[in-house]
């Protein structure tokens, strides 16, 4: 595969046999991110199993590495990392290149920029789009100082550090996990308490996993649906074990290849069911869809099931804007889904869409369009008007925008259509699931790259 900067390579998908058989989809993106993160900022040893090893992850690695830990991968999925701990932090000797992956370098801001260093961040084409005032607004009041920043906010910008950064109290503009733990490890070099308030839950990696670290953290509900969480400053953090979970945002493109492939039947294993993460699984079981959660355990500190899903029929319902943060990276792939149903599914509030890997909202819809999906973009809200089975497919490649999600949603759907679908670049997959494409042949996919 090329990479982000060389020459796109198109990957193709068509219908074929059912999909069968079980696999398991690599580590979560999030829990691997904060790893090499908590790793850094620890005292002593912290070792990882089942890391993902997308290059996002990889790109944090490097970062941390810049910064003082030393990393070392001891076999596939199991890393090692000797921390540098809080106040720690050395500068490092050169730009901290982020790539494609958001996640990575606003996390790295918050730890980057809350220590008495220069740091300066960068990434590829689609990175250099997303939006970074929503970490540099906090950071600016916790007394970080913005030396540079290219036009409206974003990427390559120079960030330099106070000795300890000033403990605030912030209420969260958007339902973002990112911009919730940039501020708490930015709160870690802080002598007093730092309190995030948001007014929707969103994922909570970052607050358990501090905890599993040895900082002390309070979580208060906050309205009827969000959290006050407070952090005291300046803990010591020790190095500790980690086991990564499966991934449910990568899970999610091999279930619904399975629900709309005519006669699959698949387990997907140990995927992770946090519930501030399942929100799709909701609501593929309101759709109609057979998902089977067997075999509950806890693994790493999360609860995981092996999942069975089976080719369902499939109806359209609306899915509320409440659930977005559960579901946040599983719209492409649900409208995916959405196309296969009888009748219309309403997703309701998708404003931060806008301005993940690519304009999602536009990606998708584009997408649809190729394949003779029927769809309306009504103000933040997509419809998908669903046919019952029966999808085109076809017209031209898809364009992914620097998109893995994009990539993967639409070679899914390809499974299921009457044509077969395009992609114009499979690259940008191996940021967050490498294994892709080996495991759809496993189940028995036909996708040519
Ligand atoms: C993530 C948070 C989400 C999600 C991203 C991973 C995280 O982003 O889309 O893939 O690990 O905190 P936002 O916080 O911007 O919604």
């Amino acid at each position: 595969m090329s990479h982000a900067h060389g020459s796109p390579s198109p990957v193709a998908s068509r219908s074929g046999t059912p999909l069968k058989g079980r696999i398991r989809v690599p580590g979560d993106k999030s829990i691997s991110h904060r790893s090499m993160i908590f790793g850094l900022l620890s005292i002593g040893e912290t070792r990882v199993e089942g890391l993902l090893e997308g290059d996002d992850v990889l790109r944090t690695a490097e970062a941390c590495r810049a910064l003082g830990a030393t990393i070392t991968r001891e076999a596939p999925g199991r890393w090692r990392i000797v921390g540098a701990g809080i106040g720690g932090l050395k500068d490092p000797s050169d730009i901290l290149d982020f790539g494609n992956a958001g996640t990575g370098s606003r996390l790295m801001m918050g730890v980057a920029g809350s220590h008495p260093i220069t740091s300066t961040f960068d990434g590829d084409a689609s990175l250099r789009k997303r939006p970074m005032r929503r970490i540099l607004d906090p950071l600016t009041q916790m007394g970080v100082t913005v030396v540079s920043e290219a036009e409206g906010g974003r990427v390559p910008l120079t960030l330099r550090g106070p000795k300890e950064t000033i403990p605030i109290t912030y209420e969260t503009p958007a339902a973002s996990a990112q911009i919730k733990s940039a501020i708490l490890l930015a709160g870690l070099n802080s002598p007093g308490k730092t309190t995030v308030i948001e007014r929707e839950a969103t994922r909570d990696h970052t607050e358990r996993m501090l905890q599993h670290f040895g900082a002390s953290v309070e979580v208060a509900l906050h309205g009827a649906d969000g959290r006050a969480i407070t952090l005291q400053g300046q803990p010591e953090l020790r190095g500790t074990e980690i086991v990564v979970p499966t991934d449910p945002s990568s899970a999610a493109f091999p279930l619904v290849a399975a629900l709309i492939t005519p006669g699959s039947d698949v387990v997907l294993e140990g995927v992770m069911m946090n519930p501030l993460r399942t929100g799709l699984i909701t609501t593929l079981i309101e759709m109609g869809a057979s998902i089977e959660r067997l075999n509950e355990r806890d693994e790493g500190g999360e609860t995981v099931a092996d999942l069975r899903v089976r080719h369902s029929r499939l109806t359209g319902v609306t899915v509320p804007h409440a659930r977005a943060p559960a579901m946040i990276d599983e719209y492409p792939i649900l409208a995916v889904a959405a196309s296969f149903a009888d009748g219309t599914t309403c997703m309701q509030g998708l404003h931060e869409l806008r301005v993940k890997e690519s304009d999602r909202l536009a990606a998708v819809a584009a997408g649809l369009a190729e394949a003779g999906v029927e769809h309306e973009i009504q103000g933040d809200d997509l419809l998908v008007h669903g046919s019952n089975g029966k999808v085109r497919g076809g017209g031209n490649p898809v364009a992914t925008h620097l998109d893995h999600r994009i990539a993967m949603s639409f070679l899914v759907m390809g499974l299921a259509t009457a044509q077969p679908m395009t992609v114009d670049d499979g690259a940008m997959i191996a940021t967050s699931f490498p294994s892709f494409l080996p495991l759809m042949r496993e189940l028995g996919a036909t996708i040519q790259d």
